[in-house]
């Protein structure tokens, strides 16, 4: 054939072939269509080994490039699951560790063309794996003396499989409600209830084997706007506060295990009461009153070993609010209403110090008292001097959290209880950027960082169990 007409075909089968890509709907050629970036939806069929990993198909390509990580930077990944190239729009990933949390994310690809990553999604694989030593609960409960390992939860953590299930139900054996077993939340009228996130929590910890601890009766922080607006007496106040106390002891009996009746009724400079809505309508005996009445609310409905506590924060460097706490705590206990004392430690990496803790908390110890550490955090950023986590403060933090457990281990059996850390990741913790504590800037004070990982804390903690 002459050359001339190889290179015409060549020409010719060039056309056809640009022609063949972009149909030409008489607007003029379609560009070439960009390669659009998947959607990752939500897992299914979740196992203690696997789970099947699902996405949106995206138009006119070859296929997809799957990646399963345990961290959602995806710094490593799963077994093969880097850049896995697959078709279709699901794809089983087997072979996987029980209640563990794991994330994907997928890939267009057409040809050599590969677009953006899709979002990613986290799924935890169902199971309980065996008991695991270095899990906070499992190390406690072998101790020869054992204490409940706590955590503050929200309900809508709570859904079976989720990886705050998941960890919960390996690592903690007690649970405080954060927020949703107070007044203001519960309470929206005289007489009136919304027990819905109360009864999950509760119901929760029943279920799961999994202590609970009532948090807090009569807090004023958390009082709802119709008692705070209450156009009443102060003695028909009084009997509201009477009434709410009854009905929610008597509704939990047998399943709240314990209750912070009071909740910060000290103030925090000269020791004094805190001037609240409570001592301003109820006058001066209102502790002891609202003791009495969770205390009679329990006893009617059968409830005998109810633990009554009274709870506060600081009491270990303020030594006007520590006196003021034992004093409120000596006259309970002269009417036998109170069964402990719940100590928040909202700490610091440098404060309160080991003998500024211990010397408080032993003034408890000495009076036969249940000792509850309540809501343990350590922050690590309180001046707003790091931007991140440094390795520096991650060890000081470790070294802090040995130190309060250490303390706590070291209690005599008959006043341990338990000790509660104040949420799950630090991503999700009250304190950063809290007005409460006009806390500036981020901070890192919990045992599990963003992505459920272990933190050094969470190791200090169990060296605190040795
Ligand atoms: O999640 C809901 C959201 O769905 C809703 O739209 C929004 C409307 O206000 O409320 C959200 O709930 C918030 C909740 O934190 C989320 O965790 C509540 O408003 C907010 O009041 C609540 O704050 C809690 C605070 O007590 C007041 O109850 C914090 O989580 C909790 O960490 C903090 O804990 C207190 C202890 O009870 C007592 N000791 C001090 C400690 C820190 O302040």
């Amino acid at each position: 054939m002459k050359l001339t007409n190889i290179k015409m075909g060549i020409a010719l089968l060039l056309v056809m072939t640009l022609l063949s890509c972009s149909k030409d709907d008489g607007n003029g050629p379609d560009p070439i269509e960009v390669l659009g970036i998947p959607f990752a939806s939500t897992a299914s069929n979740i196992t203690d080994t696997s789970f099947q990993a699902n996405w949106v198909l995206v138009a006119k390509t070859d296929g997809y490039l799957l990646d399963v990580s345990t961290n959602s930077s995806f710094s490593t990944f799963v077994a093969e699951f880097n850049a896995l190239s697959v078709t279709g729009n699901t794809f089983v990933i087997t072979g996987l560790s029980p209640a563990t949390s794991y994330y994907y994310r997928v890939r267009a690809k057409r040809g050599v063309e590969v677009s953006n990553n899709s979002n990613i999604i986290a799924v935890t694989t169902t199971g309980i794996v065996a008991e695991d030593p270095t899990f906070l609960k499992v190390k406690a409960n072998a101790l020869a003396n054992p204490f409940f390992v706590g955590v503050a939860v929200k309900s809508q953590q709570l859904s079976t499989g989720s990886a705050y299930d998941v960890v919960l139900k390996n690592e903690f054996s007690s649970l405080t409600a954060e927020y949703e077993m107070k007044m203001n939340p519960i309470s929206t009228g005289s007489g009136s209830y919304n027990w819905v996130a109360a009864d999950k929590i509760v119901k929760y910890g029943n279920d799961n084997g999994i202590n609970v601890h009532g948090h807090a009766l009569v807090w004023h922080n958390a009082v709802p706007n119709w008692l705070t607006n209450f156009s009443g007496t102060n003695a028909e106040f009084t009997m509201e506060v009477k009434k709410y106390i009854t009905d929610v002891v008597t509704r939990y009996a047998g399943k709240v295990k314990s209750w912070d009746v009071v909740n910060e009724a000290v103030n925090d400079n000269d020791g004094g009461l805190r001037n609240t809505i409570f001592l301003q309508k109820m006058g001066p005996n209102y502790i002891k009153d609202c003791f009495q009445w969770a205390r009679d609310a329990a006893n009617a409905a059968g409830d005998t070993n109810l633990l009554l506590f009274y709870n506060d924060y600081a009491t270990s460097t303020n030594i006007n609010k520590q006196n003021k706490v034992y004093t409120i705590v000596e006259d309970l206990m002269a009417n036998n209403l109170i069964d402990g004392v719940g100590f928040q430690m909202h700490n610091t990496y440098l404060s309160p110090t080991k003998i500024q803790m211990e010397t408080d908390i032993n003034r408890a110890v000495v009076k036969g008292l249940k000792i509850h550490v309540s809501e343990l955090d350590i922050q690590v950023n309180q001046n707003n001097d790091i931007t991140y986590l440094t390795e520096e403060r991650n060890l000081a933090q470790k070294a802090k959290y040995l130190e309060i457990v250490k303390i706590y281990n070291a209690l005599p059996a008959a006043n341990k209880y338990a000790l509660t850390v104040w949420g799950f990741k630090d991503n999700e913790s009250w304190i950063p950027y809290s007005t409460d504590l006009n806390h500036p800037g981020n901070d890192w004070p919990l045992l599990y960082d963003k992505d459920f990982k272990l933190k050094s804390a969470h190791t200090g903690f169990l060296e605190g169990l040795n």
